[in-house]
């Protein structure tokens, strides 16, 4: 009987240091100790050697054994269930999985994309073109031939093997490419990355974004050009935004503007914002100018237009009160977390 207790002790030893991970070796378990011919059934087997006297008390460490056996496989069992693999009795299925952190969008694409709905609003599509661009689409199409003065305006990388391309200077490009399409009326809102050869500091730098937008049809006038932008900066900034357009030049537009926002960090009072003066720039605008329509097969006796461009990159500094444009293209992770709630 001694050797029976001993090799009941040897199983309990050998079942507690048993690493059951999955269905598999929990299937070879209960074969082995628990079948019908396993060694719980083998044990049982064994009482009728026990000598008559000894019966009683091998009978009762038989059953502890039996029912520490099937214990252990129960145990298994259950923190197996649903998947197959053994997660431990000591680990929580209940509990919530950990969090992973969400991307954020960036805030100029927020920016770009409230733009972009506002004018989707009004009838216009967005179209996009390329951002190495040849010099007529760039220039000369928008009435900037070789040597216009204008040129000078906006500081222009070429690429070097091929002086007739350069990196586009405004999305004006793709108006030009939508506009020898030929398709009329035409009503698109241009989004996109351009590069300037500027210094870099807070307030400039060498790349920066546009939406740029254009309207041709028949009988198009500056009246429906200002209501457009005014609808555009109601939706954008609210019912008590207060605009002016002041006289200016762009060599694509004749008679152009520059359009002003009442400042909406001081209310129109004058802040360092807005340099004292109440009023911010925020976008450039004109009546197409007939050379550009004819450059592009369009008859500028028939048709009208108007088009605007605007930066992306100042109302975005306002609106989430950022103080340096150099922010947004450093992809410092914990600038751009700060967008994760943002609209
Ligand atoms: N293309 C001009 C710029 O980049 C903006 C503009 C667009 C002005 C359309 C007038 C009309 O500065």
């Amino acid at each position: 009987m001694d050797f029976l207790l001993k090799q009941i002790a040897d199983y309990k030893t050998e079942i507690d240091t048993l690493e059951v991970a999955s269905a598999d070796n929990l299937e070879a378990y209960r074969i082995r100790f628990l079948g019908t011919k396993g060694i719980v059934k083998n044990m049982m087997g064994e009482m009728k050697n026990v000598p008559v006297d000894k019966k009683k008390e091998f009978g009762q460490i038989l059953n502890d054994f039996k029912q520490f056996a099937e214990g252990k496989y129960e145990l298994w069992k259950e923190s197996m269930s649903g998947n197959g693999v053994a997660a431990g009795p000591s680990i929580d299925l209940t509990l919530p999985g950990d969090q992973l952190p969400i991307g954020s969008r960036h805030p100029i694409s927020l920016m770009k994309n409230q733009i972009i709905s506002i004018y989707q609003r009004l009838g216009f599509s967005v179209a996009e073109g390329p951002e190495i661009e040849d010099d007529f689409h760039n220039f000369t199409a928008l009435n900037l031939p070789e040597h216009h003065p204008a040129r000078d305006m906006q500081d222009t990388f070429y690429i070097q093997q091929n002086p007739d391309w350069l990196l586009r200077t405004h999305t004006s490009n793709i108006q030009i490419r939508e506009m020898e399409k030929g398709q009329l009326p035409l009503r698109i809102i241009c989004p996109g990355r351009v590069y300037r050869n500027e210094t870099i500091s807070a307030r400039s730098h060498c790349f920066f974004h546009q939406v740029e937008g254009l309207y041709i049809d028949e009988n198009v006038s500056f009246a429906d050009l200002k209501q457009t932008l005014y609808y555009f900066v109601q939706e954008m900034y609210g019912k008590d935004v207060k605009v002016r357009f002041r006289p200016s030049y762009f060599p694509f537009t004749e008679p152009s503007a520059e359009m002003d926002i009442s400042c909406q960090i001081c209310g129109g009072k004058g802040c360092s914002i807005c340099k004292k003066t109440g009023w911010l720039e925020i976008l450039g605008c004109g009546m197409i100018h007939p050379n550009v329509l004819t450059n592009c097969g369009i008859d500028p006796d028939k048709y009208t237009g108007f088009a605007f461009g605007m930066g992306i990159e100042r109302p975005a500094l306002l609106k989430y009160g950022i103080n340096d444009i150099r922010l947004f293209s450093e992809n410092d992770v914990r600038f751009l977390r700060q967008f994760v709630a943002a609209t």
